[in-house]
């Protein structure tokens, strides 16, 4: 079974409550039992984890490594200035699929531009959690043809 890491960046721990007209009503936790319940279907385990740390969300990528078969990976704020994500995302060597719950192009100029983006095997973006869940069946196609 492959297994699939699920990791959210900075503030995404407020969910629910932050910015729902942007961002939506569920909260994390809410979003995580629907993965996991998609995952079931699917015939993934999947594993979440978020931080609001860039140098916690580095050592989950390269922990993945030894056990993740693939990530899906919402870096939030840190999209837009992390180099040293980017370099993580390179390293690891698995398929990293970057996702955003809002249409980050829709929104100011600086969302527009991602330092993670070119490091990924794709980008899902403007589909609220649902971003998170057509990620999953995104890896799940990719790692059955390989
Ligand atoms: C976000 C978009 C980012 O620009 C923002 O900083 C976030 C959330 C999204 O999921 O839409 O924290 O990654």
């Amino acid at each position: 079974m492959h297994k699939i890491l699920v990791l959210h960046g900075p503030n995404l721990n407020l969910l629910g409550t932050r910015e729902p007209e942007v961002y939506g009503s569920l909260t994390l936790a809410e979003i995580d039992e629907r993965l996991v319940a998609a995952g079931e279907k699917l015939g993934l385990e999947i594993r979440s984890f978020q931080s609001n740390s860039e140098g916690a969300l580095i050592d989950a990528l390269q922990e993945a490594r030894n056990w993740a078969s693939g990530v899906i990976f919402n870096p939030g704020g840190y999209t837009h200035t992390s180099v040293a994500l980017r370099d993580a995302v390179t390293a690891i060597g698995i398929p990293v699929v970057e996702v955003h719950l809002s249409n980050v192009y829709s929104r100011e100029e600086f969302r527009q531009h991602s330092m993670i983006s070119a490091a990924c095997k794709g980008k899902i973006v403007g589909f609220g959690w649902r971003s998170y869940w057509l990620a999953l069946y995104a890896l799940r196609e990719m790692l059955a043809a390989t």
